[in-house]
């Protein structure tokens, strides 16, 4: 039989950096479960509240935005959830403050034609020398239990390519952290993100989206270019507002974005190859 090294996540490190500004938080690493996000959600439905980050090695049902699926073998995509209860002011933008904060705990340096850049409203690509693919995407789910709100923010990030000799590869190219860092692997990945993470989502409970339009137009994918919705709708993209709706100037004037059900793709450029993980 063949036996795999066990990842060595650094969980002991991660709760001494988040505790102290969390108070009751847990983390645990799983092998296997059908997906980080339903996991946490059950676990809110059976009365389990406190703050919560969950890494599992691999999801047998990894899900993404608009039904879609996350798929990702083991040691190579970084799939995680974080669970805690919340209660903004004002929800929108969470999944693009996400994003920033990930972006810029993954990518500090932020480098023109080598960088991460971020797709509204939920995207990672990876932008080298002008050839864009997809290195992770953010769900992020609510649910009230005893009329407290909680939020559960899945995050899937492609961290090594896989393996050529993997059964279900197909020919779908996503980009990878490996590409950008070559010395990435998916345990020190988690804890260069988790810390940052829960300040950037605490912070965001308390000013909105606001403080990170800023940062989120430095990494912006679709400003200034082209875009066609899902709705068929096609404009130009012009950045996002304080509370993260997406500007599109179309042929009917400015049109401010928000739905969570519209996708959005660029239609000058090629839009990265692989917008799921292939499996
Ligand atoms: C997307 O690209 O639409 C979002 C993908 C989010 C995938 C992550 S993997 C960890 C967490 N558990 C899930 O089932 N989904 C998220």
């Amino acid at each position: 039989m063949l036996s795999v090294d066990p990842i060595r996540w650094p969980l002991e490190a991660i709760w001494q950096a988040v505790q102290p500004d969390l108070a009751g938080f847990t983390c645990e690493a799983l092998p296997t479960v059908d997906s980080t996000n339903t996991e946490l959600m059950r676990r809110l439905k059976a009365g389990q509240h406190e703050p919560t980050l969950l890494v599992a090695e691999q999801q047998s049902a990894g899900r993404g935005r608009l039904g879609r699926q996350w798929h990702g073998q083991r040691g190579d995509s970084l799939t995680f959830s974080l669970g805690l209860p919340l209660s903004p002011a004002d929800w929108s933008g969470l999944s693009l403050a996400v994003g920033v904060s990930l972006a810029d705990s993954l990518d500090p340096a932020n480098a023109p034609g080598h960088h991460i850049a971020l797709k509204w409203p939920n995207d990672l690509w990876l932008s080298q020398n002008k050839r864009e693919r997809k290195l992770g995407g953010i769900l992020v789910e609510t649910a009230t239990f005893d009329r407290q709100r909680y939020v559960v923010i899945g995050v899937g990030i492609n961290v090594r390519a896989l393996a050529l000799t993997a059964p279900q590869t197909t020919s779908i190219a996503a980009g990878c952290l490996q590409d950008l860092q070559a010395e990435a692997d998916v345990a020190s990945t988690l804890l260069r993100v988790v810390p940052s993470l829960v300040q950037t989502v605490q912070a965001f409970a308390q000013w909105g989206f606001a403080p990170y339009q800023a940062r989120f137009a430095r990494r912006d994918a679709l400003a200034g270019r082209d875009v066609q919705l899902s709705d068929g709708t096609q404009g130009q993209a012009h950045g996002v507002t304080q509370s993260g709706a997406l500007l599109v100037h179309t042929s009917a004037g400015m049109k401010e974005i928000t739905s969570s059900e519209v996708s959005v793709r660029p239609v000058t450029g090629r839009a990265p190859s692989g917008d799921l993980r292939p499996c």
